[in-house]
């Protein structure tokens, strides 16, 4: 098969890494890729969210099977795009359709679901500029902190959570009125504060079955401690100790099943990766988001987890056999640190040297914001490299992981120190 990836990130590269040992992969086209695929696919300069320069490529170079990493395009109708479209209506396409992805494109289509299908989540109203009053009273009647959340794709950034009432009505009238979130927050949520431990639950489905992948926890926030800003993650631990058989059931029974019925029952076309993020409050599992792609760093431990063939569960997707494989996982552990440039996630340079790479031993390293530049690999993002290794436990992954890190380089590298010490 001729595969085209979408995406740029270490998710993207996680997947390249994977796909191309599959014997089913002849060769693979990554758009536009980072410094990592370049080295084992074929990057093309084009954007995922560019899709007539997509069919451009794809008809090009036969492409024949499309595997979609980020959510823009997704959300933007990729599946759709090329569903309609005789020329490429026969090209699997790993994602869900627009429909589907409204699932993480709008809080409100995701709340509405939930509640429809009677899945365990945060009791919540949405309002509009309309109705700012009206959700000015509706936080005071909750208890403090306040969560309120953009409708829509906010880059990561649409969440508040807030401690102060009046604090929290002047936010919500910043994001309704101020469009503090651009178009993003015409709408937004206002939903249960939930005390409890956050995990993710990754499933893929052909819209019929589906397979629950390896646990993973990220690590969100910027400083060790999980202190300063929210960052796109700073690293991930797989399997997540503390999940047990008795909750994985619960998540099954309570929350995948359910949600893969409700894409039956609602005529949702979804052949794709299910993210569900979750909290734990004493033992009773509740969704506080979906997402319609896989996390990322939180790819980097799961998909190194998977002995089974990724093209070959991508192929059972497409044609709706999931039923027809059985998943096999790797029982170690694995953990991954993510590089990042100084000054992340506000402010930071770009096209920084990295040093060592050919030092590490015992660890995958998987680009992110990378690019190469004559025959150096240069930094060109935030997240840049994400240091991935194995051990028979978490403690043994991790130790590899910072005796690797040791042996790199660039200007301002910054990483946390302390990924899963909170497991221990
Ligand atoms: P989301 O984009 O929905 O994942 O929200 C971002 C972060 O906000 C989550 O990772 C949680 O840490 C937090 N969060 C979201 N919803 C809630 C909630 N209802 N209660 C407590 N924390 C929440
Ligand atoms: N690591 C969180 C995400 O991918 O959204």
């Amino acid at each position: 098969m001729t595969i085209l990836l979408l995406g740029s990130g270490g998710r993207e590269h996680a997947f390249a890494w994977k796909m191309i040992q599959s014997p089913l992969c002849d060769q693979l086209f990554v758009a536009p890729g980072n410094a990592g695929t370049a080295a084992i696919a074929t990057n093309v300069n084009i954007s995922p969210t560019d899709f007539d320069a997509i069919k451009t490529l794809v008809l090009q170079e036969n492409i024949t099977m499309v595997v979609v990493g980020p959510e823009d395009p997704l959300v933007k109708g990729i599946f759709d795009f090329f569903k309609n479209d005789d020329k490429l209506s026969h090209i699997p396409v790993i994602g869900p359709s627009k429909t589907g992805a409204q699932l993480e494109g709008s809080k409100e289509f995701a709340k509405e679901f939930l509640v429809k299908h009677n899945i365990p989540t945060a009791a919540y109203d949405s309002f509009t500029a309309e109705t700012v009053e009206q959700g000015c009273d509706f936080l005071a009647t909750l208890k403090a902190p306040y969560v309120l959340k953009a409708d829509g794709l906010a880059a990561g950034k649409g969440v508040l959570i807030i401690h102060d009432l009046a604090e929290a009505k002047e936010e919500l009238r910043n994001m309704l009125v101020g469009q503090k979130f651009g178009a993003a927050s015409t709408k937004v949520v206002i939903e249960e504060f939930l005390d409890g431990i956050e995990l993710s639950c990754f499933v893929l489905t052909d819209g019929k079955t589906y397979k629950i992948l390896p646990t993973a926890k990220d690590y969100k926030r910027i400083g060790e401690g999980d202190t300063g800003l929210n960052t796109g993650g700073m690293g991930a631990v797989s399997p997540v100790p503390y999940v047990d058989a008795v909750l994985m059931e619960k998540i099954e029974s309570r929350i995948v099943k359910p949600t893969i019925e409700g894409f039956q029952k609602d005529g949702i076309e979804y052949k794709g990766f299910v993210f569900i993020g979750l909290i734990n409050v004493n033992n009773e599992p509740i969704v506080i988001e979906y997402n319609v792609r896989m996390g990322d760093p939180e790819t980097e431990v799961v998909v190194p987890r998977l002995k089974t063939d990724l093209v070959e569960l991508f192929l059972a997707v497409a044609n709706e056999k999931l039923d027809e494989i059985t998943l096999e996982i790797d029982e170690r552990s694995a953990t991954t640190v993510m590089l990042v440039s100084g000054g992340y996630p506000e402010d930071y340079e770009k096209g920084k040297v990295i040093t060592g790479l050919e030092n590490v031993t015992d660890s995958i390293v998987f680009h992110a914001g990378t690019k190469l530049e004559n025959n150096e690999v240069l930094t060109n993002g935030g997240r840049v490299l994400a240091i991935t290794s194995y051990g028979n436990d978490f403690q043994e992954a991790i130790k590899k992981s910072y005796q690797n890190i040791d042996k790199l380089h660039f200007d301002k590298m910054n990483f946390r120190k302390d990924i899963g010490n909170d497991l221990l």
